[in-house]
């Protein structure tokens, strides 16, 4: 049996400011997943700290934090079965030159002149890591 579950996604400022929310929300819902919060905000330092942990110690991150911080996101919780994995396989890979075709990065997303990937979407990877991150995009669900 699987059980319903939630995952944290977030439209990253290229998204939002390409005007890309609407398509991106569109195919999380064709899906079939159900939106269940969903808030514009301008993230922070801390914030961003804390939800990328595990890569705040790497060189690539400054760049992403300057990214993340470069206008507004989208934070969305999006509920489904199996929806952690299915999200991260719509979104596609990490890199989105080589992302597959069909999916939201390899789709609407390249590379720019720098080494920064800005790839319009994050979504939690595992259980654990949606519930961390859930309490820091929605701390009053949490
Ligand atoms: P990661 O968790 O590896 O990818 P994903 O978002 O697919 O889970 O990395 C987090 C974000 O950091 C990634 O979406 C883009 C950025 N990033 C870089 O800018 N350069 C890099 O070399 C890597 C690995 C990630
Ligand atoms: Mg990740």
């Amino acid at each position: 049996m699987n059980e319903l579950t939630r995952t944290l996604i977030l439209i990253k400022p290229d998204g939002y400011s390409r005007g890309l929310t609407g398509t991106i929300l569109q195919r999380i819902e064709a899906k079939g997943y159900t939106l269940k919060a969903l808030s514009v905000v301008n993230a922070s330092e801390e914030q961003l700290a804390s939800h990328y942990a595990e890569h705040v110690n790497k060189p690539f991150y400054p760049g992403v934090r300057d990214y993340m911080m470069s206008g507004p996101i989208v934070a969305v919780i999006v509920e489904g079965y199996r929806v952690i994995e299915g999200m991260r396989s719509i979104m596609g890979a990490t890199d989105p030159t080589t992302a597959a075709p069909g999916s939201i990065r390899g789709d609407l997303a390249c590379a720019s002149s720098d080494d920064t990937i800005r790839n319009l979407i994050h979504g939690s990877d595992s259980l654990e890591s949606a519930t961390r991150e859930i309490a820091i995009w929605f701390p009053e669900l949490a």
